[in-house]
């Protein structure tokens, strides 16, 4: 980054928590893509801290006590939501609307105007603490879809501000956003188009955005650049990536040798089929459990030779789908293992909980296939982790075509999630490949995934933005 250029990044949530046990405080910096991403871009540069913005999830009064204990390379900035608006911004609008209808769950949707009332509320409030802080040279990247409103809030406050946007979800056929009323979508993809780039991870997200804008704005485009209010703005593709060496080479850590070898004790005489998800109804929990029965109906010789070991981590669980889901699968675990279970083997090995980072990389390496089969995801880090962590060029990858993962590892096991004769079909095909054909399909997968890593990602995004500062007119004076 040029020293000039100083970054506010824009999410939803802060990458730190803070907890408080036994009388003292201490703050935990969280784990996810988001967060390595954001780390892995080059600040060395730079004049000033980059600042991140996110919605509190800590009071005022604990922030003013311990933000000393936040120490790193960014500046945080927490917005205090009230916890009612919160509660429907979140919960309400983000999740029970935006979040069903862009995995193209439509029933799933419960739209209420108080919750589309509080999700401007949090723009707006987010977009004041942005305009507050925002100098001249400065650029904005606003993640996600919990901000969609904000490029445009941004740049009425500041009309020449350099502003990035991406969103981590699918962006749907412009058909699904008819269900949404007018003022709703005029809303979103306005929005959207207050920014100078606009991000998805794959191009057909990318074309879904464009028709949109056309159907519903009447707003041309060309090859991924929009004329808009005088203002050229570009639309793309950028798939996110993982911090591959950190996959890969974990596989000779100590602690991860250890589960692994444990593991392997445990099953020796099974072989393994892994999945890891949040609990999310996009993820295809259900039609897994289905394709293992239906893997057992077609291929009983398997029945006592083959555990899947099924790990759902909690998420959202104030939303009544995501309660729901939980009992729907937890019925389902306790059906299929006591139709073919016995008393010395279980076909499921069921954990509801997070797993620890060694355990993780165990799970990874020591099963003989990774099945992951969701309905829809935007991307799917899971695969990418999977194929990255198998230095030891085995295991096999089943992946379904709804995700955006599928483009970039060509060489998995491709699936559709609703075939369950499909997928049982592909289990076989994956318990029984030889392990030639495991290496070189991994191998395929592996160089993509070094090569177009999370550091790649963040800065190729960060240059095309700078490439359209510079497109703008907005050059920063020296
Ligand atoms: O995939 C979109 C996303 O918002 C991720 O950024 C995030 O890790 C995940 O969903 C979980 O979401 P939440 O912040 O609601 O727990």
């Amino acid at each position: 980054m040029k020293n000039n250029n100083r970054l506010i990044i824009v999410s939803y949530r802060l990458p730190f928590s803070i907890e408080t046990a036994g009388g003292s405080t201490t703050v935990k910096a969280s784990a996810g893509g988001l967060v390595t991403a954001m780390k892995s871009l080059d600040f060395s540069e730079a004049r000033e801290k980059p600042i991140w913005i996110g919605c509190a999830d800590f009071s005022r009064r604990t922030w003013e006590k311990h933000q000393h204990l936040v120490n790193d390379d960014f500046e945080y900035v927490p917005v205090f939501l009230e916890r009612k608006i919160q509660q429907d911004f979140y919960n309400g609008f983000s999740n029970s609307v935006l979040w069903p209808l862009f995995h193209y769950f439509s029933t799933y949707v419960d739209y209420q105007e108080r919750d589309f009332i509080a999700y401007q509320k949090a723009n707006e409030a987010v977009s004041e603490t942005v305009a507050q802080l925002l100098q001249p040279q400065d650029i904005v990247w606003v993640h996600d879809y919990h901000f969609m409103g904000l490029p445009k809030l941004i740049r009425e406050k500041q009309p020449d501000a350099t502003i990035g946007y991406f969103l981590h979800i699918p962006f749907p056929s412009y058909e699904i956003l008819r269900i949404l009323p007018y003022k709703v979508k005029e809303y979103l993809l306005t929005g959207l188009l207050g920014a100078d780039l606009i991000g998805f991870h794959t191009n057909d997200y990318n074309i879904h955005f464009l028709q949109s804008i056309q159907i519903n704005l009447g707003v041309q485009h060309k090859i991924w650049k929009i004329n808009y209010q005088d203002r050229l703005i570009q639309s793309d593709s950028f798939p996110v990536g993982i911090n591959y060496s950190l996959y890969h080479d974990s596989y000779d850590n100590e602690d991860v040798i250890v589960e692994r070898e444990a593991l392997k004790t445990a099953y020796q005489n099974n072989k393994i089929i892994f999945s890891v998800d949040r609990l999310d109804y996009t993820k295809g929990v259900m039609q897994r459990l289905d394709a293992l029965e239906a893997f057992f109906r077609k291929y009983p010789e398997w029945i006592g030779r083959l555990t899947f070991i099924l790990v759902v981590v909690p998420s959202r669980d104030e939303i009544q789908k995501y309660g729901e889901r939980k009992v729907m699968i937890e019925q389902a675990v306790g059906r299929i293992n006591g139709k073919y279970g016995t008393l010395i083997w279980r076909p499921i090995v069921y954990r509801y909980g997070s797993v620890p980072f060694p355990q993780l990389l165990a799970l990874y390496t020591a099963c003989d296939v990774a099945l992951i089969t969701p309905i829809r995801d935007g991307m799917n880090l899971v695969a990418k982790e999977f194929v990255a962590a198998r230095k030891d060029h085995q295991g096999v990858l089943i992946l379904s075509e709804m995700t955006g993962a599928a483009n970039e590892l060509s060489t998995a096991l491709h699936i559709n999630p609703m075939d369950e004769n499909e997928v049982a079909d592909k289990m076989k095909q994956a318990l029984e490949m030889e392990p030639e054909e495991q290496a070189r399909r991994i191998a395929i997968m592996q160089r993509r995934l070094k090569e177009y890593d999370v550091k790649k990602w963040a800065s190729s995004f960060v240059e095309s933005l700078l490439t359209m500062q510079n497109t703008q007119n907005r050059e920063p004076t020296p």
